[in-house]
């Protein structure tokens, strides 16, 4: 990334928010780099921008790390010239804003998982959590920022990632109301009437957090569309759908969409390392004459369940596959302190037990199932497959379709739910299903199976190229235009070439 982005704003002082850091230290005081597809997007946004990092801390290591280093910096930021500092809530304070808000509340509504016949129920220790826990952590991360915009001179330009952190944009404008803030949703944005599941004081909370923002930036076309759906139904704004603004207090909001995606030229070097390469020569071995494979979180929207029974279906209607064909799931255990994952996990074990102890034999099963995380093993799997099962109920974008279309060389199809948020800019180079039909997911992921080589490579190729043209640097060049051409007076701004 660096040379061909870089210092995006200048006469500008750059800070980025969010809920998890990108390097996070082990209780041994060595360091990881922080897990999931989105820290690796921000670490490439921080270093193209040259910005600090202002992350929460979540365990015991980082709140011993973060006191160690009171006010200062904590550690810097890899490959990058900024630092990164903490905001250090107590564990309870933790605890009810992640565990009890972010996940269980504002995950599941926004990924459409609740059966509101029964849940939720917001009572309470709700009403507490949400008080004591998120509003106060947001207070609190933003306070971080105010401190260290105020020791800078330049324009602060805060750019806040994720609904861990909705009300962090309305808290720095009333420190900092000349600043540039820009908001990043990595999820979806659901419609008006689910976001009425929330009390009103929530939900208006939310909205006013984000209405402090000069842009506030989603995955697709459609998020956009329901966030001005939103703010027009649940808060009598005034919306113009054409220049895809709102007006709140004066200001002047804009929703736009930028689809993540990856670093290519990262991304293809690691394909090739020899670590992954040892996984790809471990797995040959193993490898069934036709590969199904999935890599996700264990996580509700992820839709697991309904792909292990779509495969079900597909061993019940073509015995000829028996034998030959096995589904691969390589599951990242994720947010296990959050009880609807704990469930959501034994689910997932026993379902796919059942399937291995119906079908299976001595020599064959089904299944394997493998509950780890490796990014080398998840790269070599991507590498290999036939088919990429990637059917979530509904999600933001869904990285891992965009990473097994670049790497994939044995000419895979990719099965992806319409509800990904990558599905705008990869239909048409996939085979697009309906994730609650089990039926069509069968049939898509026994078309892929089947189909004739020529048109597997048609599409293969066809997805490759949708990423290479839209890739990470995509992604920070259309933000970093959007913030010269709408909010930061032109004569400021230069582009690095
Ligand atoms: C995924 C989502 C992000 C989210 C992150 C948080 O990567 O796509 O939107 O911020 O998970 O994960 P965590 O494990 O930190 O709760």
């Amino acid at each position: 990334m660096r040379g061909y982005v870089a210092r995006t704003l200048s006469g500008h002082y750059p800070i980025l928010v969010s809920n998890r850091g990108p390097h996070e230290p082990r209780p041994d005081g060595s360091f990881r780099r922080g897990a999931g597809g989105v820290i690796t997007g921000l670490l490439t946004l921080a270093e193209a921008m040259g910005a600090d990092w202002v992350a929460c801390a979540r365990s015991d290591a980082e709140r011993a790390l973060a006191s160690k280093h009171s006010g200062g910096h904590i550690v810097p930021l890899a490959q990058s010239s900024g630092q990164l500092y903490y905001a250090t809530p107590t564990k309870e304070q933790y605890e009810m804003y992640y565990s009890v808000i972010s996940n269980p509340m504002l995950w599941f509504l926004q990924h459409y998982l609740w059966d509101l016949a029964s849940e939720p129920v917001i009572d309470d220790r709700i009403h507490q959590a949400w008080t004591d826990g998120y509003v106060e952590v947001n207070r609190q991360m933003a306070a971080r920022v105010v401190g260290l915009a105020r020791g800078a001179s330049a324009r602060p330009l805060v750019l806040v990632h994720d609904y861990q952190l909705y009300l962090v944009p309305r808290f720095v404008r009333e420190e900092l109301p000349g600043s540039v803030i820009q908001f990043f949703l990595h999820v979806p944005w659901a419609t008006p009437q689910y976001w009425k599941v929330l009390p009103k004081e929530m939900r208006d909370a939310i909205l006013d957090g984000l209405l402090a923002c000069d842009i506030v930036g989603f995955q697709s076309s459609l998020d956009v569309r329901n966030f001005l759906l939103t703010c027009e139904e649940n808060m009598g704004l005034q919306v113009d759908e054409h220049e895809r603004a709102v007006v709140a207090g004066g200001r002047v909001v804009y929703a736009r969409h930028y689809p993540i995606s990856v670093d290519v030229p990262m991304t293809m070097r690691l394909a090739s390392s020899r670590g992954v390469e040892r996984q790809e020569a471990e797995m040959g071995a193993l490898r069934p004459a036709k590969l199904i494979a999935r890599i996700d979180r264990t996580d509700p929207s992820k839709n697991i369940v309904r792909g292990f029974i779509a495969f079900d279906k597909l061993l019940r209607y073509h015995p000829d596959l028996h034998g030959q064909v096995q589904f691969w799931a390589f599951l990242q255990p994720s947010r296990q302190d959050v009880a609807a994952y704990s469930r959501y996990l034994r689910h997932i074990r026993q379902t796919a037990g059942r399937i291995n102890s119906e079908f299976g034999n001595e020599q064959w099963q089904p299944i394997r199932l493998e509950i780890a995380e490796s990014e080398r093993k998840a790269i070599a799997m991507m590498k290999n497959f036939d088919v990429l099962l990637v059917n979530p109920v509904y999600d933001g974008l869904n990285l891992v379709a965009k990473e097994g279309a670049l790497v994939n060389q044995t000419d895979g199809v990719i099965v992806l739910s319409e509800n990904a948020g990558a599905h705008e800019e990869l239909r048409g180079n996939v085979l697009s299903v309906n994730p609650f039909d089990v039926e069509a997911t069968a049939a898509a992921m026994y078309a892929g199976l089947t189909m004739p080589a020529e048109e597997r490579h048609r599409m293969n190729e066809g997805a490759k190229n949708v990423v290479r043209t839209n890739d990470i640097a995509k992604w920070i060049s259309n933000q970093v235009q959007d913030m010269r051409d709408l909010v930061a007076p032109a004569e400021r701004i230069s582009l690095r070439p």
